[in-house]
């Protein structure tokens, strides 16, 4: 396991921080996560609306593109694209139907897109696009990807030599309806959920094909209730800017939560994006008035967690009032929600997390967590 020490700044350095990262794949950050969703127009309104993100770009007929229309929306430095296919013959479609809304694409920054392909694929990764180069007039983007867990891949964006909105193709997308942000800053992590006995492989593909290091480990000890388990392997990248956690189900005497998304989705994927707020009390009180549904976190969970945390800066009515948590580690503490699904399927949801120092997950409050969301399951009829 890697050590934590030292790392607080890893967001805004480019050094190597997990010496057992391999350098051949450098990763500047996430680029973008893009959703293939059924109604991507709505889904918009969503995002915007509840979540606070701004419009950004935009392709589809408008713009010369017959089988797609996609939505670029941006908080921070985050940007999602919200896709919906116009034909039913599609690939795109063939992935919603079989998936319902998810992600379908985790792009990442790069500096040499045709590097990151030769060097990905050498290593055995299954590539899903060859590099290509798009241009229009603001310059030149190369791309080229590889398939991960599941449906999901990888596409690998070098934008070095281009000054437009999103990507050629896209226009910047102008609405009249703006509203504003709710602070959400970066992406933090970004968690896969795998089938039975795949966790080992799919951290072993980080590790050999992207050179990603094991950060840290959970078994089905540190994650399990009375009911239902799950073993976890957060994978890094060498600057820590990317961090995938791989999740797999663990045998309980119910249903494991992992097994239920896998049910729902039809096979593996992304199970949640994390996003970083430097204000959480600010960012879950807006998105709770623009009707984000979070999970519920029981009173008695504030009448100890003083006790196990220490000191902290935010006043502990406040975190309870919105269902904040809080955990502490070596470094600091951190405080983190966990929304609803987004889908009618109990598949993606986010995390909303404020990091004063800890660089752990939140270990303390796997238990409070998962009773809760064993509620939801059993209220749903699948735990
Ligand atoms: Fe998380």
């Amino acid at each position: 396991m890697a050590t934590l020490t030292g790392i607080k700044d890893y967001q805004y350095g480019l050094e190597k921080i997990f010496p057992e990262a391999d350098d051949f794949l450098p990763l500047l950050g996430t680029d973008y996560v893009e959703l293939y969703v059924g109604n991507a127009k709505q889904a918009a309104h969503f995002y915007k609306t509840a979540f606070g993100f701004q419009s950004l770009a935009y392709a589809g007929l408008e713009t010369g593109v017959r089988d797609r229309v996609s939505y670029v929306l941006q908080q921070g430095k985050i940007k999602l694209v919200l896709t919906t296919p116009l034909q039913s013959d599609t690939l795109i479609s063939d992935h919603i139907k079989k998936h319902g809304d998810g992600v379908k694409v985790i792009a990442l920054w790069v500096d040499d897109a045709r590097a990151a392909f030769e060097e990905t694929t050498s290593r055995g990764a299954s590539p899903y696009l060859e590099p290509i180069v798009e241009k229009d007039h603001d310059g030149e983007v190369v791309k080229s990807g590889i398939h991960t867990y599941g449906d999901t891949v990888h596409m690998f964006v070098e934008r070095k030599n281009y000054s437009g909105v999103f990507l050629p193709g896209f226009e910047a997308w102008k609405s009249e309806y703006n509203p504003s942000s709710v602070g959400l800053e970066y992406i933090d992590h970004m968690v896969g959920n795998v089938d039975w006995n795949q966790m080992n492989v799919w951290a072993k593909f980080y590790n050999e094909v992207m050179g990603f290091a094991n950060l840290i480990s959970f078994d089905d000890k540190d994650i399990s209730t009375e009911y239902s388990a799950l073993m976890s392997k957060v994978m890094t990248n060498g600057n820590g800017r990317i961090k995938f956690p791989i999740n797999e189900p663990a045998k309980g005497k119910m249903k494991s939560q992992i097994e239920e998304y896998i049910d729902f989705y039809e096979g593996a994927g992304c199970q949640h994006i994390a996003v970083a707020t430097k204000n959480i009390l600010h960012t879950v009180g807006e998105m709770r008035k623009r009707g984000v549904e979070f999970l519920h976190v029981p009173g008695s969970y504030y009448d100890t967690v003083m006790d196990r945390v220490g000191q902290i800066d935010e006043d502990v009515k406040a975190l309870k009032e919105l269902g904040i948590m809080v955990d502490r580690d070596d470094e600091g503490y951190l405080l983190q929600i966990f929304t609803r699904p987004v889908e009618d399927r109990p598949t993606m949801f986010f995390e909303i997390i404020q990091r004063k120092g800890a660089m752990s997950f939140g270990k303390g409050n796997f238990k409070a967590l998962f009773e809760s969301i064993e509620d939801e399951q059993r209220r749903r009829g699948t735990l």
